[in-house]
């Protein structure tokens, strides 16, 4: 059981700490926080008529996962009290698997349902001899006393230790809060990011046959912007030319899925679908500069779709678009 639970103990109060010292995670309008996580998984969460009520006290939910993750983390660390840490771990782990990794295909390749399973041995079996459990459980056959943890001396061990254990958890969380660095500024989707429209663009809402995200800010690929007349494309609406601010991107419905249409120079207009490759979580617009970031497990991307860090092994799937009365359209 030892490296099971130094594995699953640091892993929890690692993920539990990391939680509470970023500053954006209970901040609802950051692309990484639990709110914006939470929007980007429930429409393919089976769990989604929870997914909303959740959503609108994110704040609370964020804070009670992140401390359970550490309560959790250091009772099966510890060994104390582990199969009630167990089935914390086994409930949370669920939750993540029912909502993050719901999307990952094949549906065994998701860490979070090995996590679930992980636990089992602990919530069925105990901690083992190398533990707070089992020390209490030797000094408790010592003394003659039935080993029950609600008895007796041995059940005032168990509350002093847990207490101890309580405190140092606290102790921590306070740390970790006071290390919280200053909130990153960042811009939203629909934001207007500065210095990525360079002058001589082509105006606002003329027509290109720009390909889908071909174009890195601040450059000009040849031959998109050609001065003869272009044939105005008819293909399905996305989004009116006018809604997609300039150095910025708007989030729309493309073919059933959802898309970012950005215009990172006046009247370039580019378009990739909102699906992270990983696990299929809608990635949220930073900036032009700072392109997309997946709330789910932080995969980051360029602005033109490219994959920049992170578990996804690819780039953002780029959709074709041009303009056409007004608006941009799948070409
Ligand atoms: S779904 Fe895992 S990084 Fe996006």
């Amino acid at each position: 059981m030892l490296p099971l639970r130094l594995f699953l103990g640091f892993a929890f109060t690692y993920a539990g700490l990391s939680k509470i010292a970023d500053p954006d995670f209970l901040n609802d309008d950051e692309p990484t926080s639990m709110h914006q996580t939470l929007l980007a998984v429930r429409d393919s969460s089976p769990i989604d008529f929870m997914l909303g009520p959740i959503a609108s006290h994110s704040a609370l939910f964020g804070a009670l996962i992140a401390i359970s993750e550490v309560a959790v983390g250091l009772g099966v660390l510890v060994g104390l009290l582990t199969r009630i840490a167990a089935l914390g771990g086994m409930l949370l782990t669920a939750g993540l698997w029912l909502t993050i990794s719901w999307s990952a295909d094949p549906w065994y390749t998701s860490a979070d349902i090995v996590y679930v399973f992980a636990f089992t041995p602990l919530a069925i079996a105990g901690a083992g001899a190398l533990s707070a459990d089992g020390w209490l459980a030797r000094v408790s056959a010592r003394e003659g006393a039935v080993p029950d943890v609600q008895a007796g001396a041995d059940g005032t061990r168990r509350s002093l230790l847990a207490g101890a254990l309580g405190l140092t958890a606290l102790l921590a969380l306070g740390g970790a809060f006071l290390a919280r660095g200053p909130k990153a500024a960042t811009a939203d989707a629909g934001e207007t990011t500065s210095g990525t429209a360079p002058a001589g663009t082509t105006p606002a809402g003329a027509p290109s046959t720009t390909a889908a995200g071909t174009s890195a800010p601040g450059t000009t690929d040849a031959g998109t912007t050609a001065a003869a007349p272009t044939p105005e494309a008819t293909g399905a609406a996305l989004v009116a030319t006018s809604s997609v601010p300039v150095g910025g991107a708007t989030k729309v419905e493309a073919d059933g899925d959802e898309a970012w249409v950005l215009q990172l120079e006046a009247g370039k207009f580019t378009a990739v679908k909102a699906a992270c490759p990983h696990q299929g979580c809608a990635v949220n617009f930073v900036s032009g500069s700072d392109g997309f970031i997946c709330p789910c497990h932080n995969s980051k991307f360029s602005a033109s779709g490219a994959r920049i860090s992170g578990v996804a092994t690819s780039g953002l799937k780029k959709l074709d678009v041009a303009v056409g009365g007004g608006q941009v359209r799948l070409a």
